[in-house]
């Protein structure tokens, strides 16, 4: 199985911003655990600072993967583009948050693409990401009748 793990703007400073909010691990460190915790799984990771980026990773894999786990940083509160994005695909996608949104700015508690997702994980630390990669490779497609 294949699982595309994309991750917004600023995520690539990971282990270096703010860790009071979003820890010291680096998520490349991170990626090699889950690697180890899922060897049968391709995990293709892709983190990108641009928008436009974003969605084309975004329409470049979402009709072959499994699932996508989306962390699109603070994009996730502006971006109808990456929204569509995910409507447009066929892949079932999980939202991650690191830190607590809720418990943070009212500007971080609405998500243009929650809508879109099977699902949100918030306030987990970087487990939201195995627990999300866990619940798509469990994932059954509603059957059509
Ligand atoms: C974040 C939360 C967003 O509000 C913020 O803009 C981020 C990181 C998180 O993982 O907690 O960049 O998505």
């Amino acid at each position: 199985k294949q699982i595309l793990i994309i991750n917004g703007p600023n995520l690539n400073l990971l282990g270096k911003r703010e860790p009071g909010i979003y820890g010291n691990r680096s998520f490349v460190d991170y990626l090699q655990t889950i690697e180890a915790m899922f060897p049968d799984v391709q995990l293709r990771y892709f983190q990108s600072n641009h928008e436009g980026e974003l969605l084309d990773k975004i329409h470049e894999l979402g009709f072959d993967v499994d699932g996508i786990v989306i962390n699109a940083g603070a994009y996730t509160h502006t971006s109808i583009a990456i929204a569509d994005a995910l409507s447009a695909v066929t892949a079932p996608a999980v939202e991650v948050h690191i830190s607590n949104v809720h418990a943070r700015e009212s500007f971080r508690h609405h998500s243009y693409l929650s809508a879109k997702c099977q699902g949100v994980i918030v306030g987990l630390g970087l487990t939201g990401y195995e627990l999300a990669i866990r619940y798509l490779l469990n994932y059954q497609p509603p059957a059509i009748t």
